[in-house]
């Protein structure tokens, strides 16, 4: 079966293709030509992500997958949540947003907070929702230099790095997104 990701993230898709079970043949939006933006328009995960998908597969009528992840913090009633690429701003800046958290959760000492992964499947019209969580805490100043985004400020409940400090192979292991390309994988490979 031919299954689509929908992301324009080249990057993306070269860290999950290892992920996606060999009786499935996985292509991307270049490799379709389609270069259109792709809206997202909600305010949960799993609205954008299904909003990703059904665009996707409206348009092209490929079987198809997209993804949405956020970073959860308990107190800050779940932000930056789905606004976590664009946290302090359209630039999209990685700095800029971890240095926001850190300024809005100082003299807070409830640092609990959660990676939330959501995919949205798409095959024959119907959808499917696969869940990757990863919980742990926010500490107060960034280390590491591994990964991306917030990996310098979270700590893995039951570890004692940031992701940012761990090799990206030990990160892949247990972290948020390749819990739900893990489900994922496991749906499709019963095709
Ligand atoms: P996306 O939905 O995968 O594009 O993720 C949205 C935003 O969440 C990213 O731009 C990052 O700021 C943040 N994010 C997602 N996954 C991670 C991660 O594994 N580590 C750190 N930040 C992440």
């Amino acid at each position: 079966m031919k299954l689509l990701f929908a992301t324009q993230n080249s990057h993306k898709l070269f860290e999950i293709k290892h992920l996606i079970p060999s009786n499935i043949e996985l292509i991307d939006l270049k490799s379709i030509n389609f270069s259109e933006e792709i809206p997202e328009d909600f305010d949960t995960l799993e609205q954008n992500a299904s909003q990703k998908s059904w665009f996707i597969f409206n348009k092209t009528g490929i079987n198809c997958f997209a993804d949405d992840t956020g970073l959860e913090i308990e107190a800050l009633g779940g932000k930056p949540g789905v606004l976590s690429a664009r946290y302090a701003g359209e630039v999209k800046s990685s700095t800029d947003n971890v240095k926001k958290v850190l300024s809005e959760l100082k003299n807070i000492s409830n640092r609990n907070c959660r990676f939330r992964t959501i995919i949205s499947l798409i095959i024959d019209s119907k959808e499917q929702l696969f869940e990757g969580v990863v919980n742990g805490k926010i500490i107060s100043k960034p280390t590491g230099y591994e990964g991306f985004g917030y990996d310098p400020i979270f700590i893995p409940d039951g570890f004692l790095q940031t992701f940012a400090e761990m090799p990206i192979s030990e990160k892949n292991k247990i972290s948020h997104r390749a819990l739900a390309f893990n489900k994922l994988k496991t749906f499709l490979e019963a095709f």
